[in-house]
């Protein structure tokens, strides 16, 4: 079977990056206590309160105006470079601190450059020596002949979009060894500054447009200037941001996506649903499901998913497209029971396993200064869902959903993503922010670099093919 996300021999194989050995989960709250007496099932099943429906692709009700569908992605492949826990059963406590993170909790890509040439060659052209292995006629991943793909984490090939994103990584880091240090002899030396390249065109992305969409730009600001969080000794991966903040991407999810736009006077645009609405149906054309080659059908032009015309991704709140509710075959091991197809209930349960503190305690804990009511966090569209003490995660769904209108983070789930991102980056002594944090980027326009920069450089694209950035100083929704 597959490595699946989420489940028994997820990503065991994988490498664990630069350092010698993996992390280790941890706490960023040790002193609060946790949040057990709660049934997650009645929230998080399906036609329970976080139903969020299947919107078809004219319904805007839920679009995002800040956050573009892209970012949804990218998000997801930035959890992928930095956490990776492979516990895999349910309702079971679980002690974190001996909990192995299988990716190094820094942004250097791991999930892309595995262990390096040397010791994962077949991660790399042997005909083009320090470049990334591509699919023979560059369209998708490198894949073995049973079509599993050949890259530093397989969770990056779970569906067609987050795996047509790992090729634009792949791509990039080709075209800036071939662009940027063709004066130099083709050798490891060449390929480390590449990667040093690479990895801070990555980090300033990250700190520079994809944390201020989704934290807002003064909270970003003001952690990297103070940051509140370190670690005392060795970096690890906060379970409150692994098991709860950073789960927020779940919410932003679609059902569907639109892939191109119409080409032509009579053409049509090509769309296609993440998963489908029958859990147990078989893998086919019609949907996103990945682990299997890329068919030319879900080729996206990335103009549709980053940029200003880009579609967008959904609100940040406490519903969840339904097909999240429902996962299907091939995501989760056919015969999983429903209760466990359910995201939002998984999402729930690792939260007790892993003994979460309530979002109020953390909320009161950080002294945000507009902290939700009761009814605030329990009442949805005029009913009452709960009561009492929240689960993190939902909290802080909930915070996005009532403090920021469905476009961002805020309180306690946007102080928890921007401090794990910037400790992480601190940590990590060779990170731009650690050696040189005036540095700007060189491969964008203006000294900034954006997702449409990291697409059009690693495509060639210029001219009326280009896709323009976004101005990130004018998102809407920010403080
Ligand atoms: C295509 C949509 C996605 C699907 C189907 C998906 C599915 C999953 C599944 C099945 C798990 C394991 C759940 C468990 O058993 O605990 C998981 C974990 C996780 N997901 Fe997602 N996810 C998606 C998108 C995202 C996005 C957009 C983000 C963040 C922006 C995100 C963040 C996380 C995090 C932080 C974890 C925990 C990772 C770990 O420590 O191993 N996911 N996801």
């Amino acid at each position: 079977m597959q490595c699946l996300h989420g489940f028994s021999d997820r990503g065991l194989s994988v490498p664990s990056g630069r350092f010698n050995e993996p992390g280790r989960f941890g706490r960023m709250f040790p002193e609060l206590r946790s949040l057990t007496n709660f049934d997650p099932v009645e929230l998080g099943k399906v036609d329970g309160a976080m139903d969020g429906g299947n919107p078809g692709p004219d319904d805007t009700s839920q679009n995002n105006p800040r956050i573009k569908a892209g970012y949804t992605f990218l998000g997801q492949f930035i959890d992928h470079d930095l956490t990776l826990d492979t516990t895999s059963q349910l309702e079971q406590q679980v002690d974190v601190t001996a909990t192995i993170n299988f990716r190094t909790p820094a942004f250097e890509l791991d999930s892309v450059y595995g262990l390096g040439p040397a010791v994962q060659p077949h991660l790399y052209d042997r005909d083009k020596p320090f470049r990334l292995l591509l699919s023979p006629d560059g369209n998708d991943l490198p894949r073995n002949s049973q079509g599993t793909a050949l890259i530093g984490d397989p969770r990056n090939d779970e569906n067609a979009i987050i795996a047509q994103l790992h090729l634009i990584w792949l791509k990039f880091h080709n075209q800036v060894f071939e662009k940027e240090f063709s004066s130099m002899p083709v050798g490891r030396e060449r390929f480390e500054a590449t990667q040093k390249l690479v990895r801070w065109h990555y980090q300033w992305l990250v700190v520079n447009e994809f944390l201020p969409r989704i934290c807002g730009s003064k909270l970003v600001i003001n952690t990297v200037g103070c940051p509140r969080f370190e670690f005392k000794n060795h970096a690890f991966m906060p379970v409150e941001f692994s098991v709860a903040a950073y789960r927020f991407g779940h919410s932003q999810t679609r059902p569907g996506y639109l892939l191109a736009r119409p080409s032509g006077p009579n053409g049509r645009p090509r769309a296609a649903a993440l998963f489908p609405d029958d859990p147990t149906i078989p893998n086919s054309v019609g949907d996103l499901r990945g682990f299997r080659p890329i068919p030319p059908e879900l080729r996206i032009e990335w103009n549709t998913f980053f940029g200003p015309s880009a579609q967008s991704s959904k609100l940040v709140d406490t519903k969840l497209s339904r097909v999240m509710l429902r996962l299907p075959d091939g995501v989760v091991p056919p015969g999983t029971p429903d209760k466990s197809r359910s995201l939002a209930t998984r999402n729930l349960q690792r939260g007790i396993d892993m003994r979460l503190p309530a979002g109020q305690h953390v909320a009161c804990h950080l002294r945000i200064p507009r902290r939700l009511s009761e009814k605030e966090i329990w009442t949805t569209n005029g009913a009452k869902v709960g009561s009492g003490l929240a689960p993190l995660w939902f909290y802080i769904l909930r915070e996005g959903e009532v403090r920021a209108n469905g476009r961002r983070l805020a309180g306690v789930g946007a102080t928890i993503v921007a401090r794990t991102f910037i400790a992480c980056l601190l940590a990590d002594k060779a990170s731009y922010l650690w050696q040189d944090p005036e540095w700007t980027p060189t491969l964008g326009k203006n000294g900034r670099f954006t997702a449409s920069d990291l697409v059009n450089y690693a495509l060639n694209l210029s001219g009326a093919n280009e896709i323009e950035s976004e101005d990130i100083s004018k998102l809407e929704g920010d403080d």
